[in-house]
């Protein structure tokens, strides 16, 4: 949802080309937060007879994704491509509308006046825009754009021309500014009134700042899980010895801001999260953060962290798609949820980040599983397991229905926030909500430094990995694997119940290997796209474990093939769907060997005999499937609330080869970005 990336170089010099290449590849990295534009600004051609104190800024703005934008910024006659610049700053955006179509006026940067004064690029929103325009429009500002965004550098240039003394710093403007802004927002600001220095900030959206330096920065490295509230919190310690109050002795040094780790990791691995209210202002070469309206002597603290992520994780390698890619990962990406968590000797579970919690979440009332999209699934997912080896009532919930219905939360339920990214504004929502209803927090993110890790009580990093396909694949695996395990642990004391863990561990002793398999039906299910590539529609039917792969399945091919699809369980199917079956209506069912077989035959006769022709995932030598002529996609066999990890997949590939077969991106579905930061 929109992506920042900025650079300063500090006595570092960079010719133009360089920099322009440095932001088109943060823009590249960050493409799939959104792309229906894109823009940046750079210092302008030296001394103009409009210029403030000799400096101008140019911005440069296109409508359609970041190459577009790449080739705009070689046909500038006026740029010099090979003037060297010493030190300088440059904003870089690429957008997800919100307010306002995609067209390069509505693009960031956006700027404070015809002269470029102040510029700055925006994620997230501005509730109070209205208001601020109506007031600035009666001041005489200008505005060019429909976005919320434009109030921001019109406030600042504002808050300028009406200072009191000259010795207003940039960050002192930016603090006052965002003041008076509500909703969220990460943000970076450029002036010409401040030439080489630089002022991030943000609320509710994520920033962080990448150092690289030849000077020897303090480190702490964060573990890549919670691992207990203690170490989570201790990021945060103002005592602590590896933290820092300001970057940077005014020697040569590089300075990188971005929404996520992924456009930082090829320049460097030294990075600092910002918080919210956090100011961070770079001048002379040295960064420096404050908090708004901070006491004296009460200067924040931040830790500069080593990134784990490794720049190959966020390369496409040979395939054609990260989304792709990123199915193929999950062998992988399963095993690395697992990893250090279960051991297959004694078959005993440990999730560090809950350990010092698990007394408090056995004695809850019940638990609430809250989370978006795909995330969501994997709540429903695992819900049936949840309920069956906690023995607690588990409620599904979808962040903004929750918060619409202004769910009854109370001080003995527990509450986990399922996001691939952490920064989901809804799912956050219902975070902040749970806390003020007293509810004992728990997150499930694939994303560390996220909001959600960050704000919740205690919780699970699902180590998947990057993900960067707008479309969510191995983190629905992961989440799926993080949930059953934690379902593991709050049974482990459990006598009635070992039996039935001893399965399930055996089944994820096996899972990786199995997914494997499933994988190698890939030519297979490309047959079968080939086959219905051309249809308007396609349902997809099943129930118990399999539920949930019928939502996701659906929720992928809709996004990405722009198909319609249902996801629809097969008890329901009397209840109304069945009127949507013919001969040519397309259909998958999903016939697994569990608590739900002999339902889902009579589902099987019910589409039959109304001339249905369905594709049937089901269990591979499933004689009662396989004697009838019926198309089938065989999986192999796993205990059965496992089952839907291995039956997701089939799925996740069919829609990518039906989203190539009909000419689309798969990666750049339209109208979607990843990381929904609005609510
Ligand atoms: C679908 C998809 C979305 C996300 C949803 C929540 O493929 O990716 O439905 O699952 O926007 O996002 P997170 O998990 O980041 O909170």
């Amino acid at each position: 949802m929109c992506g920042i990336f900025a650079y300063l170089n500090y006595c570092v010099p960079r010719t133009r080309k360089e920099i322009f290449e440095t932001l088109v590849k943060g823009l590249q990295r960050l493409e799939y937060r959104g792309y229906d534009s894109a823009g940046i600004a750079v210092d302008g051609p030296g001394k103009t007879t409009t210029d403030i104190n000799g400096n101008t800024i140019c911005l440069i703005k296109k409508k359609g994704k970041v190459k577009a934008l790449d080739e705009e910024l070689y046909k500038k006659d006026s740029l010099d491509l090979d003037e060297e610049l010493g030190t300088h700053f440059g904003l870089a955006h690429t957008r997800w509308a919100t307010h306002g179509e995609p067209s390069a006026i509505n693009s960031h940067p956006h700027r404070s006046d015809k002269n470029n004064e102040f510029v700055v690029i925006h994620n997230g929103i501005i509730t109070n825009y209205k208001e601020l325009k109506e007031y600035l429009v009666i001041k005489g500002y200008e505005f060019e754009s429909e976005t919320d965004t434009e109030v921001i550098p019109k406030l600042v240039k504002y808050v300028y021309d009406n200072r009191e003394n000259d010795g207003v710093g940039f960050s002192t403007l930016v603090e006052r500014v965002i003041q008076q802004l509500e909703g969220a927002f990460a943000l970076v600001f450029k002036s010409r009134h401040f030439p080489g220095e630089a002022v991030a900030t943000r609320r509710g959206s994520p920033l962080l700042i990448g150092v690289r330096s030849e000077q020897e920065l303090l480190t702490e490295n964060i573990p890549i899980q919670y691992n207990s509230v203690q170490e989570k919190n201790s990021r945060n310690r103002s005592d602590s010895t590896n933290s820092i109050n300001s970057v940077g002795d005014g020697s040569a040094v590089e300075y990188y801001f971005a929404s996520d780790a992924s456009a930082i990791i090829e320049h460097t691995k030294k990075v600092l999260y910002m918080e919210d209210d956090d100011i961070a202002l770079v001048a002379d070469g040295k960064l420096s953060i404050h908090r708004i309206n901070r006491q004296a002597g009460e200067d924040p603290v931040r830790a500069i962290q080593t990134l784990q992520m490794e720049l190959q994780q966020i390369m496409k390698g040979n395939f054609q798609s990260f989304m792709q890619k990123e199915i193929f990962e999950q062998p992988d990406s399963v095993v690395n949820t697992m990893r250090g968590r279960i051991c297959f000797d004694s078959n005993t579970v440990v999730l560090g980040g809950l350990k010092d919690h698990l007394k408090e979440i056995k004695r809850c009332r019940r638990l609430m599983m809250i989370g978006c999209g795909t995330s969501f699934h994997a709540a429903v997912a695992t819900r049936q397991i949840l309920e069956e080896l906690t023995e607690v009532p588990v409620m599904v919930e979808l962040a903004s229905d929750f918060l619409d219905r202004s769910t009854p939360v109370f001080r003995d339920d527990v509450c986990f926030f399922i996001s691939q990214s952490g920064e989901t504004a809804d799912t956050l929502m219902a975070l902040r909500y749970c806390k003020d209803h007293s509810a004992l927090t728990v997150g499930i993110t694939n994303t560390v430094g996220s909001s959600i890790c960050r704000e919740t009580d205690c919780g699970v990093h699902i180590n998947a990995g990057p993900e960067i396909g707008v479309a969510s694949t191995k983190a629905y695996t992961s989440q799926f694997v993080a949930l059953v395990m934690f379902a593991l642990m709050m049974s482990e004391d459990r006598l009635s119940l070992q039996t039935r863990r001893l399965e399930i561990i055996n089944g994820l002793r096996m899972l990786s290997e199995l997914i494997n398999k499933v994988l190698g039906l890939d030519e297979k299910i490309k047959d079968i796209a080939n086959e219905m590539y051309q249809n308007r529609s396609l349902l997809v039917m099943g129930r118990g474990f399999n539920y949930a792969t019928c939502l996701e399945g659906a929720l992928k091919i809709k996004e990405i093939t722009y198909m319609h699809s249902e996801g629809i369980l097969a008890g329901e199917l009397k209840h109304g769907p069945l009127a949507l079956i013919d001969k040519d209506m397309p259909v998958i069912m999903i016939i697994m060997r569990d608590g739900c077989y002999t339902k889902c035959q009579n589902a099987l006769q019910q589409v039959t005999a109304r001339s249905g022709r369905p594709i049937i995932i089901c269990c591979q030598d499933d004689p009662e499937i396989t004697k009838n002529a019926y198309q089938t996609i065989e999986l192999p066999h796993i205990v059965d609330c496992l089952q839907g990890i291995l039956s997701v997949i089939p799925l996740q590939l069919l829609s990518f080869h039906l989203a190539v077969l009909r000419g689309y991106d798969v990666d750049f579905p339209r109208n979607l970005a990843k990381s929904v930061t609005v609510e």
